[in-house]
């Protein structure tokens, strides 16, 4: 397995492809890895100066151990796995399993060999109680992992305190350690105290690790590992990666040349940078990626506390079904994205097309082919139209999809957008503008502390007739 990888392939967004008034120059380029260099350098130290921890989550042994033991401890007694978390605590998981198990995993027991999955990543009211009513009968054969690094996203703990109630009341006092995996800080925040006081398994998130660079801490692990994935594999993954996103040579690193890329064409007219599978398994790994993107680039002010109000906006497309949905704008509408493909060069399972019936002989250029051949054809076909259209277009190039090479992908992404950062000279690492909206409902929901909040945003919640039609 080691022996497959993962290729950045940049040809499509130069000037020799589609021109010096949308591609990049090689002087520009040239221009870019001179900027970035030095960054690359910087990156490095901070590293070694502990300030990225997440650069360090591929190497721990001891958290590999722990989720192992965890896992061997309850898989048993697990027929169904539930994530109660939301943001960087859940998408990571959701990615992990659509790319890594079958697409069936949940409905059919003959694919999947861990218990069925569920991330609950909202508190959307009949969402929740069409699962309250589902769960009712299976909470024996159950367990709930509750995922959040800060140990107080409301969302989050509104969920656990109804699952704990139930808990309580159907199963008792006891049940809750068999049923609730807790993961926040190792001693920060309201959830490590309850996992204490109620003595319940707990994992780790190493502080200095932000939500959504947590995918390879315990965060993802667990899930990961309870639903048969090769964790170690996956690090691995991240491991190698690791070597070549090190790497002060521009030409070599690939972290670097994304970053420098979409920099580039940020600053020339290109603020949208979407990211387009052809694999329906990579779909969550691109909404894994969206959130990365956002909030770690989309900042008010730089790193000298100056307004700049920047960050390319991430969008999500998946071929081929956006090629029905999306592609007529991406075409011919403005020329203000940046487009990276996935592509996976060998699936695992490749059904042929049938023959066509004999009053069809319009499909038989169909019969015989595979479909992995008619989705990375239909890739290609997308592309070369985009290229006809004066697009930049970069590629992923998955020579299979397994662990090993999602390890690499994440690793890469993570890295990527620190550098991306470094170039936009803003902090990827904070959130600001999310804590407002949390204190906002803290204040609506009664909190005590925020009563002055709660009537200065009256207003808004009140209606004006006058504006309702
Ligand atoms: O990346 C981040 O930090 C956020 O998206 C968080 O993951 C999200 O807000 C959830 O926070 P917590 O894990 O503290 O519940």
């Amino acid at each position: 397995m080691p022996e497959s990888q993962i290729k950045l392939y940049y040809k499509n967004v130069t000037a020799d492809v589609i021109g010096p008034d949308h591609g990049i120059t090689g002087n520009q380029l040239k221009q870019l890895a001179e900027k970035t260099s030095p960054l690359i350098a910087k990156l490095n130290k901070e590293r070694k100066q502990a300030k990225t921890p997440y650069r360090d989550l591929p190497y721990s042994n001891q958290t590999v151990k722990k989720v192992k033991d965890l896992t061997d401890q309850l898989k048993d007694n697990c027929e169904n796995l539930v994530i109660l978390g939301i943001g960087g605590s859940a998408l990571g998981n959701i990615a992990l399993q659509t790319a890594l198990n079958p697409y069936m995993h949940n409905l059919d027991d003959k694919q999947r060999q861990g218990p069925c999955l569920f991330v609950l990543d909202n508190i959307d009211p009949s969402q929740f109680n069409s699962f309250l009513k589902w769960v009712d009968d299976k909470l024996e054969e159950t367990i709930f992992n509750v995922i959040t690094k800060s140990g107080q996203t409301a969302e989050t703990i509104s969920q656990f305190l109804i699952i704990r109630k139930l808990l309580l009341d159907k199963l008792g006092p006891k049940a809750l350690k068999n049923h609730v995996v807790i993961t926040t800080d190792p001693q920060e925040g309201p959830l490590r105290k309850i996992a204490s006081d109620e003595s319940l398994p707990s994992l780790e998130i190493p502080q200095g690790v932000g939500g959504r660079f947590s995918v390879l801490s315990a965060v993802g692990l667990f899930s990961a590992a309870m639903c048969k994935i090769n964790i170690d594999s996956l690090l691995h993954g991240a491991r190698d990666m690791d070597t070549k996103v090190s790497s002060e040579n521009f030409y070599e690193n690939p972290a670097a040349i994304i970053a420098a890329i979409n920099y580039h064409f940020y600053n020339h007219g290109k603020k949208i940078s979407v990211m387009f599978p052809y694999s329906y398994a990579l779909k969550d790994l691109a909404d894994w990626f969206r959130q990365l993107w956002a909030e770690s680039l989309g900042k008010e002010k730089d790193l000298s506390g100056n307004e700049v109000h920047i960050g390319p906006t991430p969008v999500n497309a998946l071929g081929v079904t956006d090629q029905h949905s999306q592609l007529q704008l991406y075409r011919e509408g403005p020329n203000d994205k940046l487009f990276t493909f996935l592509q996976v060069n060998k699936f695992d399972y490749n059904p042929k097309i049938g023959p066509a019936p004999n009053c069809a002989p319009q499909f038989d250029f169909l019969a015989g082919a595979d479909l992995a051949k008619l989705l990375n054809s239909e890739k290609y076909a997308t592309e070369y139209a985009l290229l006809q259209d004066k697009r930049p277009c970069l590629t992923i190039i998955f020579d299979q999809l397994n662990p090993y090479t999602v390890g690499q992908f994440i690793y890469l992404f993570e890295v990527a957008t620190s550098l991306t950062g470094a170039l936009f000279e803003i902090n990827p690492y904070d959130q600001p503008a999310v804590q407002l909206g949390k204190e906002v409902t803290f204040a609506l929901v009664g909190k005590t502390g925020y009563e002055k909040l709660a009537r200065k945003i009256k207003p808004l919640i009140e209606i004006d007739p006058d504006f309702l039609v």
